[in-house]
Formats: C-alpha cells, structure tokens, sequence
C-alpha cells in the first residue's frame, strides 16, 4: 500500500508546478456572519430528528462541523468509517480531536466476515484495474459499515459542499435520503474554499497535516494523493478512473447517491459470493 506521495521540489521543466496549497485567509469573507449563523440553524433543525449523527471522514469540513457540535453542544453523535484502509495522518487527527474536544468519535469497521470474503474475491491491486473491483471494496468497506451504521437513526449530517464538484453542485441543506432511508442534512452546502478556511483558522480547529502536504481531498490511503494547484480539487482521489472517464470527472465512492444504486438498495445481501 502507498504511503503518502513525497512532494518532489526537484522536477524540471513543464512538471514543475507548485502543489495545491490550501488557502490562507485572514479577512472575514462577507456574508460569512451569516452563513455562519445559517449552518447552526441547519445542525438545530438536524437534531429534532433524533437519533441523528454525524458521519466524519476527519476532512477540513467534518473537522468544522465536529467543532460546531461541542461548540453548541447539540446531541449529535459523531462516527468514523474505519476502512482499515485510512492515511496514518487521518488516524493520527482522530486521536487529536477526541483529545481536543473530549468527545469520542465512534470508530466503525468493516465485518471481519465481509472483509475476508472480499479479500477472497480480489486481490487490494484490484481496484485499479477495474472499476467493479473498485466499487466492491467501497461497498464492503464503506457503504455496507454506513448502512449498518444508520440503522435506526432519523438523520445524518454530512461535510458535503456545493464546492467540491460539479456533482454536488445542487446539494441542498437538507434532503431525503432514499438510499438509507433517513432525513440527510448538509449544512455546510453553501461554504467556499475561503470560508472553510477562515474560519478553521479563526478557531484553530485541527487539520489533517495532508492539506499542507498537496492534498485537497483525503479518503483512504491508496485512494488518495497530493495533486497540483491547478487541479481540481478532487482530482486526488481516484484519479485512474477520472483520466479514463469520458469527461474526466472525479467519480463519487457510492455513500452520496441521491437515487439508490443496486448496490444500495440490496442492504442486507451479500454482494460477495463466497464459495466454500
Ligand atoms: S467520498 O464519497 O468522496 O468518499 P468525501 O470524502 O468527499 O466523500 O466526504 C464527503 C462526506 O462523506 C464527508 O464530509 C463525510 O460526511 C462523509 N464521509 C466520507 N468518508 C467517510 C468516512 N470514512 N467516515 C464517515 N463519513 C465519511
Ligand atoms: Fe477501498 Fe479505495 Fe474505496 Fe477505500 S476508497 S474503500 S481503499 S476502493
């Protein structure tokens, strides 16, 4: 498995371009007092679903929202989805921000069952070789641990952003979910990059140390890297599959689809045949 990408200072020629970097604002954007008081207004709404929790990928935004929860104490329980396949620097904040906050961040794996049954059918290089491999490591890793996760809650909240891509470009504040079955909110829909930023910095609200290593997008490790300044921010993750898309669009792990796809919608069957 890789470990994280070295940046290279030392490249020639039309390679040496400067790596993402993330922002660093010192200015209070305008408007932001009012997005601001928008997002708790959201994370309120959230909580008079209850039980309602906090999905968290220890990403810059999940980091905002985890902070806002303690900041205003709301009865939001906050989960991980432990992939067994997560950066070092993702478990290494997880510790971090159950310290800072004194408040536990649920650790979720995988069924050992599933795992096994998974490393039965496909080797871990599989998933660069075929998208269908790919996908069933992030359902046994992913989508199955969420789903079970969600079993019996009345919301999740999410970190997705209007921002991030132009697949998420209509993500609303809050929606029904289909797939799982529950009410989904999203309060930081409407934040900038220059939002996010600002505030995490107004706060000191602890980062991944990735996002001054190149990265702008973090998932699990070999599915991840640092990625130049005039990429798109999504361009880090899962990249192989992006460069063979026809539009070249960064593609989605299956845990935010707004219709359920096959895999979702089948919750409770194996999509694994194991054969004895
Ligand atoms: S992904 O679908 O491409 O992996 P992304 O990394 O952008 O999603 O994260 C979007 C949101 O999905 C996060 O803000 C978080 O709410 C949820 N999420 C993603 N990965 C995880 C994870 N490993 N554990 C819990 N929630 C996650
Ligand atoms: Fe597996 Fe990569 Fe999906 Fe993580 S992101 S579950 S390693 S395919």
């Amino acid at each position: 498995m890789k470990t994280e990408f070295a940046l290279d200072s030392n490249l020639s020629g039309n390679q040496k371009k400067p790596w993402y970097q993330r922002p660093r604002i010192f200015d209070q954007p305008a408007g932001f007092p009012e997005l601001l008081a928008a997002t708790v207004a959201t994370l309120n709404t959230a909580v008079l679903h209850a039980p309602c929790v906090l999905a968290s990928s220890l990403s810059a935004e999940d980091m905002v929202l985890f902070h806002l929860i303690a900041r205003e104490q709301l009865p939001i329980h906050t989960f991980a989805l432990d992939t067994e396949r997560l950066p070092k620097a993702t478990l290494t904040l997880w510790l971090d921000a159950e310290a800072h906050y004194g408040r536990e961040i649920e650790r979720i794996n995988p069924v050992p069952d599933r795992l096994q049954a998974l490393a039965a059918a496909q080797a871990n290089s599989a998933i660069f070789e075929s998208k269908t491999a790919r996908e069933l490591c992030c359902t046994v890793r992913k989508t199955e641990p969420l789903r079970r996760t969600l079993e019996g809650k009345a919301a999740w909240v999410t970190g997705l952003r209007k921002a991030q891509s132009a697949g998420r470009a209509q993500v609303p504040h809050q929606e029904w979910d289909a797939g799982f079955g529950l009410e989904k909110f999203n309060p930081l829909a409407d934040w900038t990059d220059v939002a996010l930023w600002y505030f995490i910095d107004r706060e000191n609200i602890p980062v991944s140390k990735l996002y001054d290593k190149g990265y702008a997008s973090i998932g699990c490790d070999p599915c991840t890297r640092p990625i130049r300044f005039d990429e798109h921010p999504r361009a880090g993750r899962w990249w192989w599959e992006a460069a063979a898309a026809a539009n070249g669009s960064a593609t989605e792990c299956g845990i935010h689809v707004t219709h359920p796809s096959k895999a979702n919608a089948e919750s409770t069957q194996p999509i694994i045949k194991v054969t004895a």
